[in-house]
């Protein structure tokens, strides 16, 4: 069954029609950015407008910007850049794999010192832990997620670059669900690289950019060798259409931002409101007051994710983070915040965007309130059931691992 609601933004968000329509006589023609004749310049200029439109958005200068195929290469171009061998990195618990995973692998290579440092139980990060770890004589860097991509979490960003500069360290953010949904003004913040991923603002898959600021003096230690596109930064012919949508995407984020937030805001509350009275025993992740206005996390108490999710099928969301569905772990945010892995396995993910409407949101509440019901309940049966079959448990009914197999029935729409 095609989802009726989709509400997994934060995995991707669907192409905006003004990204669609820039792309395609783009897709319809020919031209190699490099090129030296007249359909190479075209294809050039459409570039710079797009890396014009992004700066715009992120109040930068288009010479900052560098395109990437996503946020992933994005995050492994900035860090490897600017972590020296015996240097320190200083992230968080709650960064995605895109981060975390890099920080891994180059603190093996480069014998770099990795400083993880914890989250509240709201997913906070505390100012003292940071300025702590800052105390150093150690060249160090400094990367800490904008918003989280699990619980919309928001990272104060200014706090951050203020105690990284008063320490002479960089500071790296990976800004992907934050970009096109909030305003961030990159002449004031004080940050230094920032990643971001097209495809969770209306723009293309596999296209990004990392912004670096002019004057950090980084030696160019790209990913990629080749050509020599990108001031070096990142070889490889250019993905014309992709750029020029994510340019389209960028500017359509910026025209609507203030009014596309506030009534996603609205459509996230009466969501949240909603299963929060009409359902007992859940409860939201995340500082309520310090959340990007599209997410939230939910945790439903004896109800796994995955099986609300298969009871539901007319409704897209994610159990976890999306990226990292297929791995069997749970959530690594969540556990980092706290929460019990029954309770990580137990939460639901519901991410709004520009194209979320009113019937969608009354459609899900419905749906969410029947499934979650009805696993509980089957749930509950298929216990007494065991306990019945195992007299040699006599005390009451026997929790079985309910991770992987459900009960049959579950798959039907409800
Ligand atoms: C916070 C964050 N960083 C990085 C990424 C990776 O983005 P991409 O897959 O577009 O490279 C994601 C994707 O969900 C994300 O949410």
């Amino acid at each position: 069954m095609e989802p009726v609601a989709y509400l997994d933004y934060n995995a991707t968000a669907p192409l905006r029609p003004e990204a669609l329509n820039a792309m395609l006589p783009v897709l319809q023609s020919v031209g190699n950015a490099a090129s030296p004749h007249g359909l190479g310049r075209k294809a050039a200029a459409s570039v710079a407008e797009a890396r014009g439109q992004l700066a715009e958005l992120l109040g930068c200068s288009a010479g900052e910007i560098f395109f990437t195929s996503g946020a992933t290469e994005a995050n492994n171009t900035g860090l490897r850049a600017c972590l020296m061998p015996a240097s320190r990195l200083i992230t968080s618990a709650v960064e995605h794999p895109a981060v975390l995973e890099t920080a891994r692998a180059l603190a093996k290579e480069r014998d770099i010192e990795l400083i993880v440092l914890p989250v509240d139980p709201d997913g906070l990060l505390s100012g003292d832990s940071l300025k702590r770890a800052l105390r150093t004589n150690r060249p160090t860097v400094v990367s800490i997620m904008a918003a989280n991509n699990e619980t919309g979490v928001l990272s104060d960003l200014k706090m951050i670059a203020e105690m990284t500069h008063e320490a002479d360290a960089v500071f790296h953010t990976d800004a992907t669900q934050l970009v096109g949904k909030l305003p961030i003004d990159l002449s004031v913040t004080g940050i230094d690289l920032l990643s971001l991923s097209a495809h969770k603002f209306g723009g293309p898959q596999g296209v990004g950019a990392l912004f670096i600021r002019r004057g950090l003096g980084l030696p160019h230690r790209p990913l990629l060798y080749g050509g020599g596109q990108e001031e070096g930064w990142r070889a490889g012919t250019l993905n014309v259409a992709g750029i020029v949508g994510a340019g389209a995407a960028a500017a359509a984020a910026e025209a609507n931002m203030a009014a596309e937030a506030g009534r996603i805001h609205e459509l996230r509350d009466m969501l949240e409101d909603s299963l929060l009275r009409g359902i007992p025993a859940v409860n939201v992740n995340g500082a309520r007051d310090r959340r990007l206005p599209h997410v939230v996390s939910i945790t439903f108490r004896d109800a796994p994710a995955e099986a609300v999710l298969a009871a539901m099928p007319g409704v897209a969301a994610s159990d976890g983070s999306a990226c990292s569905s297929g791995a069997p772990e749970p959530s690594h945010v969540l556990l980092a915040m706290g929460r019990s892995r029954e309770d990580a396995e137990n939460t639901v993910r519901f991410s709004l965007g520009y194209a979320t409407s009113r019937s969608e949101i009354v459609y899900t509440t419905e749906v969410v309130k029947a499934a979650v019901a009805r696993v509980r309940e089957m749930l509950a049966s298929a216990d007494v059931a065991q306990a019945a079959r195992r007299p040699e448990h006599s005390g009451g009914p026997v929790k079985e691992n309910t991770a992987r197999s459900w009960p049959s029935g579950l798959g039907a729409d409800v």
